[in-house]
């Protein structure tokens, strides 16, 4: 390791460091544009300058440009490092248009930040400024390129770390423009990352233009919920309405980046169709009401069927907290059935992955990232997970092999963002046909790594031809790890076997996606969610709950990684939207509008507490849960699945 002088701090940092990063490292930030930690270096803002006053390499350097040698002495604040970097930012801002009172990159605009960090504080410049025209780049993506400062992040990003092929740099000299040919929706579904990498607002969230300045927003920690793959992100709301959603760094997980599914997929949050309220046989009642119909409805139900009739129906849907608390409903009512996944292949499927995942095998976005070897087995990764499609793209830039094994196309429409995709979209990599498992030669590779999509039946020839390879299954939702692994401790089957033995005769469901054709003769007692089912239609009681920006909670991803997220915003019906009648409140009360709604372990623990239990503040983890207690949702997550050798 390489040891350096950084403003008489003396460090040591991993071989291949640059000068910037070792600063960082020691918490001392160089004012910088062009380097982003996920995409290296570029040379082209020359705002980085420090002065390297003994070693290798002498004079005023560029920080990002320069690795660590060993003696280097480095000075931040020499006078004419500083004076270089004034003297740049000054010249970046020349044509920049100074809109910062009505840019909405205002307030987290890293241009702005460096331009005062870096001493330019008053303009000298009286010259025409030169001006672009901006482009219609789709319904996410706002274009205004008068503020670009050409640090070429943006075509970086799109190009060479997303592999789109519909956006790039034209022009010449001080005339750049990053856009398309001609007006359109980038066709990227890693696009949104533009509005996060772009340093100052050339690029910006369309969805929440104009909404808030970055500290009107309420944010938290929290986790996508759009795949099983448990992509760290920062949702933003404000006047309980979920604005907008930005990536989280997890460098085992999605980097620093997250698919558009995950960011553009607010609306069903402030959907005015989400189940706000409460209903006893449709009438519209307070929580309480509903959970004592609950009661009188199940005391009635087992009168005639008995407890063994009855189902608690979830699904992966559900946060482990739900999960863990079903089960303890079922334990506490003696429901016959306990069920997380409706259908039959897709448990069999994901419990037979989770059994062969340990903390040996089980490959993260990062392994899928280093890996010199990728096999695709039966996947249809943009649709199934698109940011395990970004992260086989990066193994293939560095070299890795890509197979692909099976007839299934490879590529598919990306979920949520329909509207935009015209049909099956190309993997972002090269890759290899091949037909079967054994004739990739994954034994050659190093870093091998076997991606089994959710097409994929039987995992017998995945355990023998792919020894010694990591393996990363794309699974059902966000919580199917944890789902699965509670379904194998606590015996729950697939809704629709349960169904086959004929002996459901009600169900109490939560968040659960069951098939529209349930038996008539099947009473739902009642069904929790904030999605609009079709179970909330013939629910006796509806008990509306809170989604994952509303509440605390907790997903297990697909490699086995328990992540907690936390509460982003109070459960309220959004203030944009609402009628006279319903804001400002006329009367007194201590929930929002459309808040009288709870997370659905906290319903059941409500119902326990009816059923004669404790009242419980907190979703009861114990045994092997327990270490879920003091999770921290900064921490990168903790892995669940357990060393078999
Ligand atoms: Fe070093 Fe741009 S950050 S030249």
């Amino acid at each position: 390791m390489p040891k350096l002088i950084i403003d008489d701090i003396p460090l040591d940092v991993p071989e291949g460091t640059n000068v910037l990063e070792a600063a960082r490292s020691i918490g001392i930030t160089i004012p910088h544009f062009c380097w982003h930690p996920a995409l290296g270096k570029a040379g082209a803002c020359r705002a980085c300058a420090v002065k390297m006053l003994e070693g290798p390499v002498k004079g005023v350097q560029m920080s990002c440009m320069l690795p660590v040698q060993d003696g280097m002495v480095v000075s931040t604040t020499d006078r004419e490092a500083v004076a270089l970097r004034r003297a740049v930012i000054e010249w970046l801002m020349i044509n920049h248009p100074h809109d910062c009172p009505v840019c909405d990159e205002g307030g987290e605009c890293q241009l702005q930040d460096f331009t005062v960090a870096g001493g330019h504080g008053i303009r000298r410049y009286d010259g025409l400024k030169r001006t672009h025209v901006n482009q219609y780049l789709g319904e996410y993506i706002e274009h205004e390129m008068n503020r670009c400062i050409q640090c070429y992040r943006c075509v970086r990003f799109y190009q060479e770390y997303a592999g789109g092929t519909d956006f790039g740099v034209m022009g010449r000299s001080g005339s750049v423009y990053f856009g398309r040919q001609q007006d359109g929706q980038l066709q990227s579904p890693f696009s949104g990352n533009l509005a996060d990498i772009c340093p100052t607002g050339v690029f910006t969230d369309k969805t929440a233009r104009f909404r808030a300045r970055y500290w009107d927003y309420d944010m938290a920690p929290s986790v996508c919920p759009g795949c099983s793959l448990g992509c760290n992100t920062v949702p933003m709301a404000r006047y309980r309405e979920l604005l907008k959603t930005t990536a989280r760094r997890n460098d085992a997980v999605n980097g620093w980046f997250i698919c558009d599914r995950g960011r553009f997929s607010n609306s069903a949050v402030n959907a005015p169709e989400r189940p706000r309220q409460a209903r006893v046989d449709g009438e519209a009642v307070g929580m309480d009401v509903a959970l004592d119909a609950v009661m009188e409805r199940l005391a009635e139900f087992f009168d005639v069927h008995g407890p063994e009739g009855l189902a608690i129906v979830g699904s992966p849907r559900m946060s482990q907290e739900a999960a863990v608390m079903a089960a303890r409903l079922r334990e506490v009512t003696g429901a016959g059935t306990l069920c997380y996944f409706g259908d039959a292949a897709n448990s069999a499927g994901t419990s037979e992955a989770v059994a062969l995942l340990d903390l040996d095998n089980a490959a993260s976005q990062e392994d899928v990232r280093r890996a010199d070897l990728v096999v695709l087995l039966e996947c249809t990764l943009l649709g199934e997970a698109p940011m395990m499609a970004l992260a086989v793209r990066q193994a293939w830039r560095n070299g890795a092999k890509v197979y692909l094994v099976g007839p299934e196309a490879p590529s598919g429409p990306v979920q949520g963002t329909a509207q935009r995709q015209s049909g099956a979209e190309p993997l972002p990599f090269e890759f290899e046909r091949v037909a079967a498992l054994a004739d990739v030669p994954v034994s050659e590779a190093t870093r091998p790594v076997v991606i089994c999509g959710g097409g994929q039946k039987g995992l017998d020839d995945v355990r023998s031809a792919a020894s010694g390879a990591k393996l990363a299954f794309i699974l059902d939702g966000p919580n199917a790890f944890g789902c699965a692994l509670l379904a194998g401790e606590q015996g729950a089957i697939p809704f629709s076997e349960a169904l086959g033995g004929g002996r459901i005769k009600g169900i109490i469901t939560l968040e659960a996606d069951l098939p529209s054709g349930l038996p008539p003769e099947i009473r739902v007692l009642a069904a929790a969610d904030w999605v609009p089912t079709h179970l909330l239609e013939r629910a006796e009681v509806v008990l509306p709950v809170t989604s994952w920006v509303e509440m605390d909670g907790t997903y297990i991803n697909n490699e086995g990684r328990a992540q907690r997220f936390k509460q982003v915003m109070r459960p309220g019906s959004p203030i944009k939207g609402a009628v006279p009648e319903q804001h400002p409140p006329r009367i007194h009360r201590h929930d929002a509008p459309g808040g009288d709604i709870l997370p659905s372990w906290r319903i059941v623990s409500e119902l326990l507490e009816r059923l004669g239990g404790e009242r419980s503040e907190q979703a009861c983890f114990s045994g092997k849960w327990k270490m879920l207690e003091s999770l921290d949702s900064e921490s990168g997550g903790i892995m669940v699945c357990e060393r078999k050798q």
